[in-house]
């Protein structure tokens, strides 16, 4: 594979520093446990702790390192065409609960910001849903009309700020960007102010369900009246949130250019999707304003080659503006609920004391911080108007026929399909190449490290025995079934599987 573009690590990891709370160690107890130290997870512990609750915030890795620092970091309630797709599913109220959650999670963060002084290069900036062809009008105009019914003040313009022609576009003022993990770290210093606890390197491996709940790391536990599971896939998942849920990649450049990027946040409604935003210069990175490039969606463990997808992101940039230096690459890992709707409440319809959020459909700041805001109040036992129609255990429309049977068929090719896929030996991985081999007549999943030393590991996913395939782009092993990722080293990466894959090493290695 060729050089690619840019610093492997998403901009936002790049430019600051870990918090550096110790790993769980010993029994707890506290009113509140939250798994998962995403824009979720501590967007609940921060709006909990601030009403006196104690909350324990138990992360696998560090603060904002899984999906919130790899996203493109736009606070918007404008979500590519989405207003249109859900008036006609729910209705124009269903579509206004949607609108109002997103409205309202966006002034929230701008709270947060303001009132604990977080720098996070917090501006305000018009958010556009844009169109090039012509014959895709309409689609736009339903947009504005199915968004202004929602409650959102749209405008429909056939000019944006970006340098090429747009047909059509979707505008929405006030909307606002940010950088991702300095605004965590913020809300982390927050729950840390009012109390609360937050543990990193800290994986929960299960849980027990009965009577008052709790978790288990490998070296402690906590006891709590709620659980919060917050972790993107919902991990201990009773509530087989796998099959309402698809997994999808999608990739993001960072880069310095030649005069002013343009000002707004800018996505195409057609295909390939194209996410274009600026961002303030970024302490810690380069001293100017940057340009941020996004797209190349597809669905997880379904691709090998994603290098060509930073290649095309690249291409597409450096097209239409006067690109000097790309700083950064990273992607993305987003979860597409069934229904278009995000899943929050209760993680089973049998108990109320775990609760879960998924289902963000690529817009996790503001649809996780709604979220946040829903299962607070859940908490609290108050009301919330946004609970009902996403809640976690609600019917969702039948899907068709041929959609369930294209599911199924997908799920049988790759449990079954795949184990005949053509394998070779370890000799034939050159450095830096991963793929599937055998070894003493078992098929593994190996990857050579470009100074030479073989890793081997079991190429059946941990979850459901999907055979994983390798992200070339990222040196991971995913899963198509339900988007599972492992790293070379078979450490779970993003669930829902929960245990590593095995390992598969040569006896003579
Ligand atoms: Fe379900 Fe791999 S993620 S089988």
């Amino acid at each position: 594979m060729s050089q690619l573009p840019g610093k492997g690590v998403s901009l936002w990891m790049d430019t600051t520093s870990d918090l550096g709370a110790p790993s769980l160690s010993g029994d707890q107890r506290a009113d509140v446990v939250i798994v998962g130290a995403g824009i979720t997870g501590l967007t609940a512990a921060a709006l909990l702790g601030a009403e006196g609750v104690g909350v324990v915030v138990l992360e696998a890795g560090t603060v904002g390192g899984g999906v919130t620092g790899h996203t493109t970091a736009k606070v918007t309630a404008l979500h590519g065409l989405v207003y249109d797709e859900l008036r006609s599913k729910f209705g124009p109220q269903g579509a206004r609960v949607y609108a109002e959650a997103n409205r309202a999670a966006l002034e929230r963060i701008a709270a947060f910001v303001a009132d604990e002084k977080i720098e996070c290069g917090w501006r305000r900036r018009t958010a556009y849903t844009y169109v090039r062809s012509s014959a895709r009008r309409p689609q736009i105009e339903d947009e504005v009309s199915a968004a202004r019914e929602a409650g959102l003040p749209t405008r429909l313009v056939a000019k944006t700020p970006l340098p090429f022609p747009v047909a059509a576009a979707v505008a929405l003022d006030d909307q606002a960007e940010l950088h991702a993990r300095a605004y965590l770290l913020g809300l982390a210093g927050l729950v840390q102010r009012n109390g609360g606890q937050i543990f990193e390197h800290s994986p929960v491996l299960g849980a027990s369900w009965r009577g008052r709940p709790s978790v288990r790391t490998a070296e402690g536990s906590v006891q709590a009246g709620h659980v919060v599971v917050a972790t993107l896939m919902p991990m201990l998942d009773r509530g087989l949130f796998f099959s309402r849920l698809t997994a999808k990649r999608s990739y993001c450049l960072s880069m310095t250019v030649r005069g002013t990027p343009p000002e707004g946040m800018f996505i195409s409604a057609e295909e390939p999707t194209r996410s274009v935003r600026s961002q303030a210069p970024v302490p810690g990175g380069p001293d100017e304003e940057l340009l941020i490039v996004g797209g190349e969606g597809h669905t997880t463990g379904e691709e090998t080659a994603t290098g060509e997808r930073y290649r095309r992101l690249e291409h597409f940039a450096r097209e239409h503006f006067d690109v000097r230096r790309i700083t950064h690459r990273w992607s993305a890992h987003d979860l597409m609920p069934a229904d278009g709707l995000p899943y929050v409440g209760p993680i089973t319809p049998l108990g109320s004391r775990i609760l879960t959020a998924a289902g963000y459909r690529k817009w996790g700041l503001t649809n996780g911080t709604a979220a946040a805001m829903i299962l607070t109040d859940r908490i609290l036992g108050r009301e919330n108007p946004w609970a009902a129609r996403l809640d976690s255990n609600r019917l969702t429309p039948r899907r068709s026929a041929r959609g369930v049977a294209a599911e199924v068929a997908k799920d049988a090719r790759h449990l079954i399909g795949d184990r005949f896929k053509r394998s070779g030996t370890v000799e034939d991985l050159a450095p830096g190449q991963g793929g599937l081999v055998r070894i003493e007549g078992k098929l593994a999943a190996a990857y050579r490290e470009p100074g030479g030393r073989l890793h081997a590991v079991s190429c059946v996913c941990t979850h459901l025995g999907c055979r994983v395939a390798f992200n070339e782009a990222e040196r991971s092993w995913d899963c198509p079934c339900h988007g599972s990722r492992f790293a070379v080293d078979g450490t779970v990466l993003q669930g829902p599987a929960v245990q590593p894959l095995a390992q598969r090493l040569p006896s003579d290695a």
